[in-house]
């Protein structure tokens, strides 16, 4: 790393479009969009299935007005881990499936797959395993929850796709602790090198896609207190430099985030604010950002041939942050 870029300088160097968002042409962003067979529409959250549904709750209604006032067609949900917290009461057959997945985030507004990944809280035998109820729930027919694997990826759309995602487990084992019998299991040394490898022979492959996102639950760097992750830092950030991913894409720390570093090609973006307890940050904004803020709320990615746009939203769907990349990498903080 070679420090991060201030906030100040991306405003600089985002001038021209800061001085068109103040003439009023953002809060029309997504209802501009509405219907543009050439952009694809994704709605995330992270750190969702909370016990105490109340925020989880308020946050899916933001969400589903933020979709309906703007006539937005999604495309796809990304679900960023700690889906489940807590007991998860007949696994596969959980009555919460219903209630706190399919209902909150309908499929009569969002018609689309949900790419799901596991949190460390999925993780925690409940007292059955949460991890094999969520690979089960993905095998039922007729359920828009995808996970064929604890990590896979895919290409979108199917036809002439954007973009490459790779999902990925960072549920990584502890440096002392006994392997995988514990209530909070993790993946083992094995499956940890096995992904490795997988995640080094996916990147090898020629992309045919302008794009390259990559996702997990654990942030490799966060202003969260959770912090940055030494052992992400030393497996998958190379390949991340190396490959130009545009994206990373986590949940963890209950907070939105959009981090850059200097020469970095990954834009690092947390959004972690989608029903569990927020987190009080450790490093504010602008020390590292340019975006960190203790809050409720769900993101939108955008995904369009000239560029990506990545909007975080309150729990009202209010745009409080959001910046745009382009394919070769150029980023631009809408403000
Ligand atoms: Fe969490
Ligand atoms: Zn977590």
């Amino acid at each position: 790393m070679n420090g991060s870029l201030s906030r100040r300088g991306f405003l600089r160097q985002s001038f021209a479009f800061s001085a068109l968002a103040s003439l009023g042409s953002l809060p029309s962003f997504a209802k501009s969009h509405a219907g543009n067979a050439e952009s694809f529409q994704w709605l995330m959250i992270g750190d969702w299935g909370y016990e105490n549904a109340t925020a989880q709750e308020q946050v899916a209604a933001g969400m589903r007005a933020y979709a309906q006032q703007h006539s937005l067609k999604t495309d796809a949900l990304l679900m960023l881990g700690d889906n489940w917290y807590g007991e998860l009461p007949g696994g596969v057959d959980s009555p919460r499936w219903k209630t706190h997945f399919e209902d909150l985030y309908p499929k009569s507004i969002f018609d689309c797959p949900a790419y799901a990944i596991l949190g460390n809280h999925d993780y925690q035998r409940m007292p059955e395993s949460k991890v094999e109820a969520e690979l089960a729930y993905a095998k039922r027919g007729n359920t828009r929850w995808i996970m064929p694997a604890r990590w896979y990826s895919f290409e979108f759309p199917a036809k002439n796709p954007l973009v490459t995602v790779i999902a990925l487990d960072s549920n990584m084992p502890h440096a002392n602790a006994a392997p995988a019998k514990s209530v909070n299991f993790t993946l083992t040394p094995e499956e940890q090198a096995a992904q490795l490898r997988w995640l080094k022979a996916e990147l090898e492959k020629p992309r045919r896609t302008p794009y390259l996102i990559v996702m997990a639950h654990h942030p490799i760097y966060s202003n969260g207190p959770h912090g940055d992750h030494k052992v992400l830092i030393a497996d998958w950030e190379p390949l991340l430099r190396e490959h130009k991913a545009h994206l990373y894409l986590a949940g963890h720390d209950h907070d939105l985030q959009h981090l850059e570093f200097e020469g970095h090609p990954t834009s690092f973006v947390m959004s972690g604010g989608g029903g569990a307890d927020l987190y009080t940050l450790k490093i504010d904004e602008a020390q590292r950002g340019p975006y960190a803020a203790k809050a409720y709320g769900f993101s939108h990615l955008q995904i369009a041939a000239d560029k990506l746009t990545l909007l975080h939203m309150d729990q009202t769907g209010r745009m409080i942050h959001g910046f745009t990349k382009t394919p070769d990498g150029q980023v631009k903080i809408l403000s």
